[in-house]
């Protein structure tokens, strides 16, 4: 049977790398994970136990299209606990994960053809997502002196209906401050185009607090997800908050396309934003990881590092050891027994030499791993 053109995307190539571990795992070897992005923790233990008592209790059926009220609520809430913004609960809509967001957000924003901006090296599925729904995306070269991050003076000329950022970054883990932020927004706003931030890695910051769009302006899509701080990605439960006017649009293509986020997770994810001392918990480790990466990756040889603002990344410049990431990678994960992903999978040209280290999982993981990437360099 036939196939759509648009429906010619390219694989998510650390899932391949994620087979060929899993293989190596049943044929009896002992893979150090550094490939995957999520925690390895689970759901806070008192969204667990919200879900019990809810299941006890409720049918779970449908909810409404823009979520549970209490949840878009609390949402709203935690905008002015974090960043002492006032937000219109009736802004936020509560999605299946962050990737359920794009594709309502993409589908309200954009008509078939328009240009959308996003950074190389940048996460894989804007690009994939935007093909899909028959759109151009726009690659934009960042710059190793703009910390990898997207700056105006690269939107000129690109024609653009839109630009997506995120920050903290994946691959990267950069972040845009305020001043960046503004001056993108600025530039964006001025070009005629949309402003959507990606802040699914806010909550997981080291030095500095993330900065939200919506401390800057009203008029753009913030998404977020509860798959990264609060540790629940198989959950598919995130949000998006929209302007004001466009929330009926938003809701109207949830109703068609979703019906609703799962009804469980949303209860288990209301659940979650109260366990703050959990989370923290979760983010020392982080944090000792990131430290640990930093001392430990130079090191070993990977000495072309920017140290990240948050998320759990760290992406090494490895042009002086390959020209061939994704062999490097499979040469790693055989001789090493470290999973890693070939940056090939953010920036389909520069990514050729680089690589993403995560350090999402236990210390004790990371350690190991960092102690066989010495030596299997040693021995290269
Ligand atoms: C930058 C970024 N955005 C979105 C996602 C998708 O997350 P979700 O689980 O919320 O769909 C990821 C997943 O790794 C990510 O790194």
């Amino acid at each position: 049977m036939r196939n759509s053109t648009r429906s010619e995307v390219d694989p998510f190539i650390v899932m391949d790398v994620m087979e060929v571990a899993r293989k190596a795992e049943e044929a009896g070897r002992r893979i150090i994970h550094m490939e995957v992005g999520q925690p390895s923790t689970g759901a806070p233990v008192a969204a667990q136990q919200a879900l019990v008592q809810a299941l006890q209790s409720d049918a779970l059926g449908y909810t409404v299209a823009l979520g549970i009220p209490a949840l878009r609520e609390r949402i709203a809430r935690m905008y002015g606990e974090w960043y002492n913004v006032d937000l219109d609960p009736g802004r936020v809509v509560v999605t299946s994960g962050s990737s359920g967001a794009f594709l309502l957000a993409f589908t309200a924003l954009f008509d078939s053809g328009d240009r959308v901006g996003i950074g190389a090296p940048g996460y894989p599925s804007y690009r994939q997502i935007l093909h899909a729904l028959g759109l151009t995306p726009v690659d934009i070269e960042t710059a190793a002196e703009n910390r990898l991050q997207p700056v105006p003076s690269d939107l000129s000329g690109l024609d653009l209906a839109g630009l997506m950022v995120a920050s903290p970054a994946n691959p990267t883990g950069t972040m845009l401050n305020r001043d960046a932020m503004a001056a993108l927004i600025g530039a964006t706003q001025e070009a005629g185009a949309a402003f959507i931030s990606d802040e699914i890695y806010h909550g997981i910051e080291y030095e500095a607090k993330a900065v939200t769009a919506l401390e800057l302006t009203n008029d753009a899509y913030v998404i977020n997800s509860f798959s990264k701080y609060f540790s629940m990605t198989g959950w598919r439960v995130g949000w998006m908050v929209v302007p004001e006017d466009h929330v009926r649009v938003v809701e109207r293509l949830a109703q068609n396309m979703f019906i609703c986020a799962p009804h469980a997770s949303q209860v288990a994810a209301l659940a979650a934003m109260d366990c703050e001392e959990e989370l923290q918990a979760n983010l020392a480790v982080y944090a000792r990881n990131r430290q640990l990466m930093l001392e430990g990756l130079p090191k070993a040889g990977f000495s072309n590092i920017a140290p990240p603002d948050g998320a759990f990344y760290v992406y090494a410049d490895v042009s002086e050891l390959t020209q061939d990431s994704r062999a490097f990678a499979a040469e790693i994960l055989e001789k090493a027994g470290v999973a890693v992903t070939p940056g090939l999978d953010f920036d389909p040209v520069r990514g050729a030499t680089t690589l993403r280290f995560s350090y999402a999982r236990s210390t004790a993981d990371i350690e190991e791993g960092l102690s066989r990437l010495r030596s299997f360099m040693e021995n290269r």
